[in-house]
């Protein structure tokens, strides 16, 4: 049997997506968005955090690819692209954990290319201990400490996120 310890609760979990959501409404001030949700992991806070968020907006979706197991292997694979340009349009990456930060430097460079008028992160959990690289964060729900999380979109080998709360998890 899987051994696994609450974290982060789901009560703690909506309060925090609220607040956040709050804030992004109040900085964008009426603009309109491009949430980019960086599958798969995201879903779960992408749903949950565009139902704070007041503005006009549309959703797309990046697939990208670049753990093994329990470990970064740094190579990040773009599985599946944006389906819009987004040149000109205010971008909000919707990311559920930065952890090496290898992937999102390497998707923050990514769609630079692609000129938008904006370009900022909003990530449910940050993990600094472990940053290889630093990328700015606008918007971040928790600082964690070094432990495998999962739930709330987060997995082992795919499974777990189903989860409605963030744990730790230890092993089979
Ligand atoms: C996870 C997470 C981030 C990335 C963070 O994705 O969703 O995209 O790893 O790790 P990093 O900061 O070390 O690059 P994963 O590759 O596990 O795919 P998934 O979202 O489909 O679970």
């Amino acid at each position: 049997m899987p051994k696994f310890d609450v974290m982060i609760s789901q009560d703690k979990i909506a309060e925090r997506v609220r607040e956040m959501g709050a804030k992004i409404t109040k900085e964008y001030a009426g603009k309109p968005i491009v949430v980019i949700g960086v599958l798969k992991g995201s879903f779960l806070f992408l749903a949950d955090l565009v139902r704070s968020i007041e503005n006009p907006l549309t959703i797309d979706f990046l697939g990208v690819s670049s753990y093994a197991g329990t470990e970064s292997t740094g190579v990040v694979k773009i599985t599946h692209d944006l389906t819009k340009p987004i040149a000109g349009k205010h971008v909000l990456i919707v990311e559920d954990i930065v952890d090496t930060g290898l992937t999102l430097q390497y998707l923050v460079e990514n769609l630079k290319t692609r000129n938008p008028a904006s370009l900022r992160v909003a990530c449910l959990l940050d993990k600094p201990s472990r940053a290889k690289v630093r990328v700015p964060l606008e918007y971040v729900g928790f600082t964690i400490d070094d432990e495998f999380v999962v739930g709330y979109g987060l997995d082992y080998d795919g499974l777990y996120r189903n989860l409605p709360h963030i744990a730790i998890y230890r092993g089979e």
